[in-house]
């Protein structure tokens, strides 16, 4: 069983801060490290670390062809990346305070120039069974869904970062939703998702998305699977926080690389809460990810 993630790869340009800016203020920063990144590009490394056979799709320009190297360092099929000479990557501006929080500022780039024929042409090497990643900073997303269903392909949605687009799609196609709570509460249109119980939302969301799993994290609150037979709960691996970039898209990675393989959900959600609790305690985002040795062996 095969593996594509069809999602962004960015240039993440990362600053050192004291604190997040706020409206108006200039502040010097303390340092600059440009890392490989992109929610896509994090979860097709999380994927390939933790043992699958990944493959990515996606688009980059001439600049970001390092984004590569590092993929498949990591062990991720890159043939399906188009290299274009029309555009610039996508790339971030990342704030990353003394507490590891940040805050980001997406320019789409390349993962904003996918094409339909691209789409088929991806499509066209996998079939019934396979799995298919997906996340919101690239074009054609409802397209990939509609022709990825047309073949049998499972579809995972991580619905990140949450816009008016996310709503849009073809969301009846979707096996498994992995989001946190103020995505969940946008996806069903409440205001108070926030204050309400996780095991209660991820319930809601299986009310309306009934053929779905759902994987619900709720920050130091851990995090809920739940689909037809059951509901797991997970907490959360105490770390001291560096940064928190790619922390989510960890734990996509892990956790489905976790379902690929056939393990049982608890140690799914395990895995990926304990692969996230590593890359917290590092900085960058696709570098941080650690290897499937490292999670199983790493002592909290
Ligand atoms: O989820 C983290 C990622 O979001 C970063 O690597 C950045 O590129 C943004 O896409």
């Amino acid at each position: 069983m095969k593996v594509l993630c069809f999602g962004s790869l960015n240039i993440d340009y990362t600053y050192k801060v004291d604190h997040i800016l706020k409206k108006g203020e200039t502040l010097s920063s303390e340092s600059l490290q440009v890392f490989s990144g992109g929610k896509g590009l994090n979860q097709s490394v999380a994927l390939a670390k933790a043992g699958c056979d990944t493959y990515h799709a996606g688009a980059i320009g001439e600049d970001g062809r390092f984004l590569l190297e590092v993929m498949k360092e990591a062990g991720v099929h890159t043939e399906h990346v188009k290299i274009r000479d029309d555009v610039r990557s996508g790339n971030t501006i990342i704030q990353n305070d003394k507490e590891g929080d940040n805050c980001i500022l997406l320019y789409g780039g390349a993962n904003q120039s996918i094409e339909r024929a691209q789409v088929d042409e991806v499509l066209a090497g996998f079939g019934q069974g396979d799995f298919l990643i997906l996340q919101n900073e690239i074009n054609e997303v409802a397209y990939i869904m509609e022709k990825a269903h047309e073949i049998g392909m499972k579809i995972v949605l991580n619905p990140s970062p949450m816009n008016e687009k996310i709503l849009k799609l073809p969301l009846q196609y979707v096996d498994y939703f992995l989001l946190n709570e103020i995505e969940a509460g946008q996806i069903l249109n409440r205001e108070d998702s926030g204050e309400i119980d996780g095991i209660k939302l991820a319930g809601e969301l299986r009310e309306h998305f009934a053929g779905a799993a759902v994987v619900l994290t709720l920050g130091g609150a851990g995090s809920v699977y739940m689909d037809a037979q059951e509901t797991v709960r997970q907490s959360i691996y105490k770390v001291k926080a560096v940064d928190t970039t790619a922390a989510g898209d960890t734990f996509t990675g892990y956790f489905i690389a976790g379902i690929i393989k056939g393990l049982p959900v608890k140690e799914c959600m395990d895995m990926a809460s304990r692969a996230s609790a590593i890359a917290v305690t590092r900085p960058g985002a696709a570098p941080s990810i650690p290897l499937a040795a490292e999670v199983e062996s790493f002592v909290f």
